[in-house]
């Protein structure tokens, strides 16, 4: 399917394929950006909105790792055929912003682990510069969540990605999930990486001068942390 941005709106047009799962275009989902997106929001109903709408970007995220079969014994003595994740998880977000994950992450799945890797946008320039990340050893054993609610040029998720391959890390063990993303960040991300998939709740219109999203939401971590 090719859709062009989420209100059809925008002059970039971007595949919506099996690597993008752009969460159901819901009245209430759209009812939750209607919160985060105003200018006015203040930082509670920001944190406790935003939230709501990642749980479900997560939720849809752990759908897509891979699965085995496991039999339990129900309460009447009967066989439940199910499954279970056949491997072990691992949450990445990309401080600052994609802390803002981490905790819905560990709500749904508790003995998660957790790497970091720290990445910021330099102001100017727009390009990301990469200070520091911290993952477990055994990373490449993993399905790992990349976290970052802002998918804009792709600066800052291929950064990222890299240090996840250069840990031994499959692109196809990745699922970066990201609340907005811009056209632009996706075919950034697909040229290089097109086996990677995203999980995202908006597809916008386009970047503006600045490289911020439109209609965007603005600085995600400074509304996020109230640091503006
Ligand atoms: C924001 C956002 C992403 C990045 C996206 O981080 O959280 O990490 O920009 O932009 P890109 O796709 O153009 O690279 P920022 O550098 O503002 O840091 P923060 O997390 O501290 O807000
Ligand atoms: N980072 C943000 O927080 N927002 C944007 O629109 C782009 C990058
Ligand atoms: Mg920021």
């Amino acid at each position: 399917m090719t859709i062009t941005a989420t209100q059809a709106a925008g002059p970039l047009n971007v595949t919506v394929n099996e690597m993008v799962h752009l969460l159901p275009q819901t009245r209430q989902l759209r009812a939750l950006h209607t919160v985060i997106r105003d200018r006015h929001a203040d930082l509670g109903r920001f944190v406790t909105t935003s939230g709501r709408i990642i749980r479900q970007l997560i939720e849809t995220a752990l759908d897509l790792l891979p699965y085995e079969p496991v039999d339990v014994q129900t309460p009447v003595g009967e066989t439940y055929h199910g499954l279970r994740p056949a491997k072990p998880i691992c949450g990445v977000p990309v401080v600052r912003a994609g802390e803002s994950m981490e905790h819905e992450l560990r709500a749904v799945s508790p003995g998660v682990r957790i790497g970091k890797i720290l990445i910021q946008r330099d102001k100017v320039t727009k390009l990301p510069r990469l200070y520091y990340s911290a993952l477990p050893a055994d990373i490449d054993r993993h399905s790992v969540l990349l976290l970052d609610p802002m998918l804009a040029t792709g600066g800052t998720a291929l950064a990222a990605v890299e240090v996840l391959l250069d840990h031994g890390v499959a692109e196809d063990d990745i699922v970066f999930v990201a609340l907005l993303s811009a056209p632009e960040g996706i075919a950034a991300v697909h040229a290089r990486h097109p086996n990677l998939r995203i999980v995202t709740s908006a597809i916008e219109e386009r970047l503006n001068e600045n490289a911020y999203m439109i209609p965007g939401i603005g600085d995600f971590g400074d509304r996020y942390f109230g640091t503006d």
